[in-house]
């Protein structure tokens, strides 16, 4: 294992970054600084030790979220028919969010997690409360949001594989590379659709988002905000 960078920033965002020797080309690094940028704050300390001491949560919904991502990205698909860029690009992004789907049963059934239902988070859909309802501000907004879940994810699982069984860690700096993508998949094609300034969307949701995962939230999640 080898210590690659750290992440300018906040304390919490000067953690080392571990990866595998050739795992992570250092485009990749640049990207994980990028995310950093784009979202308002690092991953707060105490939701990674409420990550550690509930792995099989993590792991239940780590599964969700890939399987919710797919949904999503087939959600569009049907809807915006007539978006030939966001058609191909919403069809790749699905089939990769099955795969993960894939790898974390794979894990979830060597460990013995058994797939129970663990309810949602409350952050996708205080996210989505956000959301415009006429077009094209609508299919905006949803690609703004897009952009901040997944650039969130990558984030997630760049602090937490350091501090993860080998396997684990293989795995999630695995993710880093197709979830960076998808942010800047989501967030290309919200700048290309935008008939209007993006920036004020973006700062509008980088608030939001950085509320939530910096204020106490009562369940453990992926996405959850931090323990009281
Ligand atoms: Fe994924
Ligand atoms: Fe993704």
């Amino acid at each position: 294992m080898l210590v690659i960078d750290r992440v300018e920033g906040s304390p919490a965002r000067s953690r080392p970054v571990y990866c595998a020797p050739g795992t992570m080309a250092g485009h990749l690094m640049t990207q994980l600084k990028e995310i950093h940028r784009f979202l308002a704050c690092a991953t707060p300390e105490p939701w990674l030790e409420w990550a550690l001491a509930n792995p099989s949560i993590l792991l239940i919904d780590h599964a969700n979220c890939e399987k919710k991502a797919a949904s999503t990205a087939l959600n569009m698909i049907y809807r915006y028919i007539d978006r030939g860029d966001l058609l191909n690009r919403m069809s790749r992004l699905a089939r990769e969010e099955l795969r993960h789907f894939e790898q974390v049963l794979a894990l979830m059934m060597a460990r013995d997690v058994d797939y129970v239902h663990v309810s949602p988070s409350r952050y996708a859909g205080s996210l989505r409360q956000h959301i415009r309802t006429h077009e094209p501000a609508r299919l905006v907004d949803m690609l703004v949001v897009g952009a901040f879940i997944e650039a969130r994810s990558c984030e997630r699982f760049a602090a937490l594989a350091p501090l993860l069984d080998e396997e684990l860690q293989t795995f999630y700096l695995s993710l880093l590379k197709s979830e960076s993508r998808h942010y800047l998949d989501y967030l290309e094609l919200a700048r290309k659709y935008a008939d209007e300034e993006l920036e004020p969307r973006i700062a509008l949701f980088r608030q939001v988002e950085g509320e939530l995962i910096e204020s106490v939230d009562e369940e453990f999640r992926f996405h959850s905000g931090v323990p009281a």
